[in-house]
């Protein structure tokens, strides 16, 4: 009952915590930031990772933690676990012939640990954010093979222990159809490469047998978007997934993104943590953020009927995943990126306020009548 009550606290916080007025600084603010890996400044009355038991994280940029004292204080304030949003991932950490350049990647591993922040290793197996120039100077299966079994070996051995669990496949099937992802049916870029292109679909069965060996004490997840809206996708994964335990693959869990919006439905979440909880697996809510401009309008400017919209679409993620996920298989929920102004969303140029936290790192209580309204039912 504990455990409950503390979890829908946390419903209750994340539906607060996106309430936020129109200008996201009305309402009782309450301070964020800090020194660097002090505690949020401020009178900030309720904290993130105290009111649920599974842990609450965050995907993070490693520049910022590491040069903003704002951005780093609040982050161990609030969350429990931090995801690198780009630092562990191939194209930060291998060069063009091949070597590897672990100092950054070695840095913000080292400066999590130091402010009581667990780790989750993002990402193993994915086609973008690749060194593109090295992987394309191989020649042949067995080549890019042993690239990528030496990428995850290297990589789990050397943050065995440190990093508590692994997206080792991402998006591996393409939306609409389900199809496995391929340069036939995805688009090309400079650091993209598509491993089933010469590896074919066994591509995934290795990349979580690699990293069990590595370090057979992690928890591997397979990792997708767009779970909650389309079932040809959904299904998909899960058909992988069970071909993987049938093969007795390492596979211990699946990360959902949930990159949403405002209208997301409800019943779409609901199927979702119904099917990915059957699988028996851990089920990781990996990357959420909610826009409230989804058809990015412009010019955009937020109001206090979206900004509720919001607030109780935050909310609907926690209760369907308590009501849907049972105890034993929550790995947790990790909102993707810090504030509205370091969103991927927003950095691609989109006006949207898809985070928990405004631009100033102030988390806003705008409005408090879903509290009340939440607490009478
Ligand atoms: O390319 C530079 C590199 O040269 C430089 O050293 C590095 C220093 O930080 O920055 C690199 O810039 C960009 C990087 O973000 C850091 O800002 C990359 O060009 C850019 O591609 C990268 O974007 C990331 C994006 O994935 C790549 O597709 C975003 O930060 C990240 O938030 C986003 O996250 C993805 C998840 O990994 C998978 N699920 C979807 C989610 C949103 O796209």
């Amino acid at each position: 009952m504990i455990i409950r009550m503390q979890w829908y606290n946390l419903v209750v916080l994340l539906a607060l915590v996106s309430f936020s007025a129109c200008s996201k600084s009305g309402g009782t603010s309450t301070g964020g930031g800090g020194t660097g890996g002090g505690g949020g400044g401020g009178t900030t009355t309720v904290i993130l990772k105290n009111l649920a038991t599974p842990p609450v994280g965050v995907g993070i940029s490693y520049d910022l933690f590491k040069n903003n004292l704002s951005y780093s204080g609040l982050i161990k304030t609030q969350f429990d676990r931090v995801t690198a949003e780009y630092q562990m991932k191939h194209g930060a950490n291998v060069k063009n012939d091949g070597t590897y350049e672990f100092s950054r990647t070695d840095d913000f591993v080292n400066l999590a640990q130091a402010n009581g922040l667990s780790v989750f290793g993002h990402v193993l197996a994915w086609h973008q954010n690749n060194n593109g120039t090295y992987l394309r100077s191989l020649s042949g299966a067995a080549q890019v093979n042993s690239a990528l079994q030496n990428w995850i070996t290297t990589m789990v051995t050397r943050y065995k222990t440190k990093v508590t669990g692994w997206d080792v496949a991402n998006e591996v099937v393409v939306d609409g159809t389900g199809d496995l992802r391929t340069s036939a049916n995805s688009p090309a870029g400079s650091d993209v490469f598509y491993w089933a292109d010469q590896l074919g679909r066994n591509y995934i069965a290795d990349a979580f047998r690699w990293a069990n060996a590595a370090d057979p004490a992690a928890k591997l997840f397979i990792n997708d978007y767009n779970l909650e809206y389309d079932s040809r996708k959904l299904d998909s994964v899960i058909k992988i997934i069970n071909e993987l335990k049938a093969a007795s693959v390492p596979i211990h869990g699946v990360g959902t993104q949930m990159h949403i919006n405002i209208n997301t439905s409800n019943a779409g979440i609901d199927n979702m943590f119904q099917k990915l909880a059957a699988t028996g697996l851990l089920v990781h809510v990996s990357e959420i953020d909610v826009r409230i401009n989804p058809s990015s309008a412009s010019p955009f400017t937020p109001t206090t009927a979206l900004y509720d919209q919001q607030a109780q679409k935050f909310r609907y993620i926690a209760e369907s995943y308590f009501r849907n996920v049972p105890a034993a298989q929550r790995w947790g929920l990790t909102v993707w990126n810090l504030t509205d102004a370091d969103s991927w969303i927003v950095q691609s140029g989109k006006i949207d306020f898809p985070t928990l936290f405004d631009a100033g790192y102030i988390k806003n209580l705008r409005s408090l009548n879903i509290v009340q309204d939440y607490n009478n039912k």
